[in-house]
């Protein structure tokens, strides 16, 4: 079995490049369905959910050349099925995404009903209620969601009853070629989501407000290919924000608008961690003690819930006590268990997390509870006392490229190792 060992205590310091957003990327991928022709994407991040994405493009008749780790042209032309089968959904929730564009460029499609993840059941009922809000029509057959629009899809207003990044997305590619106007109110305002915009835009769409709560759509009839570069993934530049705040030496992360990173910078700056913005970058440090501080995840621009496990690895080393909230997923506390194996002191009440700063942590084996966990885990290995082991590191690998080799470039102790006659299932 495949683990991330860490020797925990060595100066951890320098700059490190971040990649185009995972969160951003897979979106754009699924929109090129809408635009027949070639489009590339640049800057796409090298990870596990970028090549399911491609299989799921194939699996439609999408034609993908990967023109170097980062750079993608994919040729839709010849797309011709509506079809994403359940062992893709099954893999990547995010799969969902080909829905509006499926029905955009097909008035129909087919997709596996989106099973629960680690973090919470993620159903996807405000997409389907903000769908038939413009004239589709859906049915569930042997756990396929089958939707259509047999009059076409028809612009109108629709009001998210929570600000879904994913049913946002979804309804805006759903509305570039409806007849007529829609406007989502209550839309997520994700940096992912003004991106998504832009690339709709740049490829012939009538988007506007992008960013804000009320995102308007004018349909048009047709797409073209462009090229598009992804994003920087502020969240991949707040772990290793996190990195340098926990260890304390100045880490510099370039390729990311710390602008993306409003709130969590300023919490940082709160928990006593030096920061200092540029363009394009950020670099952090710390003199004295993490202090605590209350965190509760919101939509953006409130704290990102994708933060929260770094955070909170972060704040079980303050001196003193504070409250994580998660508002977003029903079960993203699953890191606190693991860190309690490391000395962590923390304690679970229904959306809160009770965490009660404690002097170190003694290196252990832990198992990554998901994919931003996984990143907390490992972290938490770069102060520890000893050797930590990280298992099912496949969930880094979902949504950090080269996590080990950024990590060991600021001088980490750390390696990806097998662990021989140990099988995940045993864990
Ligand atoms: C996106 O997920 C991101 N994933 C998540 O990142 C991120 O945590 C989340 O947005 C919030 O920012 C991708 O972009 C691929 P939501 P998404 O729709 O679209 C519930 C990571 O670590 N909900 O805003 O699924 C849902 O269950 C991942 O990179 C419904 O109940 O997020 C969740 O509890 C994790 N019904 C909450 O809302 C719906 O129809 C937020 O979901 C839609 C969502």
């Amino acid at each position: 079995m495949e683990v991330i060992q860490i020797e925990g205590g060595h100066r951890v310091t320098g700059e490190v490049n971040v990649e185009g957003a995972k969160n951003s990327a897979l979106k754009l991928m699924a929109a090129t369905i809408m635009a027949p022709g070639v489009t590339t994407l640049t800057n796409v991040p090298n990870i596990a959910d970028v090549h399911v994405m491609g299989k799921v493009l194939k699996n439609i008749g999408a034609r993908i050349e990967v023109v170097n780790e980062h750079e993608l042209r994919i040729d839709t032309s010849d797309v011709d099925s509506w079809e994403t089968p359940y062992h893709l959904v099954a893999q990547m929730r995010a799969s969902t995404a080909v829905l509006g564009p499926l029905l955009s460029r097909f008035g129909r499609a087919i997709v596996a009903m989106p099973g629960g993840c680690n973090i919470g059941a993620r159903s996807i009922d405000m997409h389907i209620l903000g769908l038939e809000a413009l004239g589709v029509e859906f049915s569930v057959k042997h756990g396929n969601i089958h939707a259509s629009a047999p009059h076409g899809l028809v612009g109108n207003t629709v009001t998210l009853s929570f600000a879904s990044v994913g049913a946002t997305e979804n309804l805006m590619m759903a509305s570039v070629f409806a007849k007529g106007t829609t406007t989502i109110d209550n839309a997520a305002r994700e940096p992912e989501i003004v991106d998504l915009a832009n690339l709709l835009n740049e490829m012939g769409a009538k988007i506007s407000g992008a960013g804000s709560p009320v995102i308007e759509i004018e349909g048009v009839s047709e797409l073209h290919p462009v090229t598009h570069r992804v994003v920087g993934d502020r969240i991949e530049a707040g772990t290793f924000l996190a990195v340098g705040a926990l260890t304390g030496e100045p880490v510099t992360v370039r390729g990311f608008a710390p602008l993306h990173l409003g709130i969590v910078l300023k919490k940082y700056e709160q928990m006593g961690i030096s920061v200092e913005r540029g363009t394009g970058c950020c670099t952090v440090w710390r003199e004295g003690p993490l202090l605590p501080t209350d965190i509760q995840t919101l939509p953006f621009p409130g704290f990102p819930t994708d933060m929260q496990a770094q955070t909170m690895t972060l704040l079980a080393l303050a001196k003193g006590s504070c409250v994580i909230t998660e508002n977003i997923f029903e079960n993203r506390f699953m890191l606190a268990s693991e860190l309690s194996r490391m000395g962590a002191d923390i304690s679970i009440e229904g959306h809160h997390a009770i965490v009660h700063g404690v002097d170190g942590f003694s290196g252990t084996q832990v198992k990554s509870p998901d994919l931003r966990g996984g990143a907390a885990l490992v972290m938490a290995g770069l102060v520890a006392d000893g050797i930590t082991t990280v298992s099912a590191i496949h969930h880094i690998d979902r949504g950090y490229e080269g996590f080990v080799e950024k990590l060991a470039s600021l001088g980490a102790r750390i390696r990806r190792t097998e662990l021989p006659d140990v099988d995940e299932e045993d864990l």
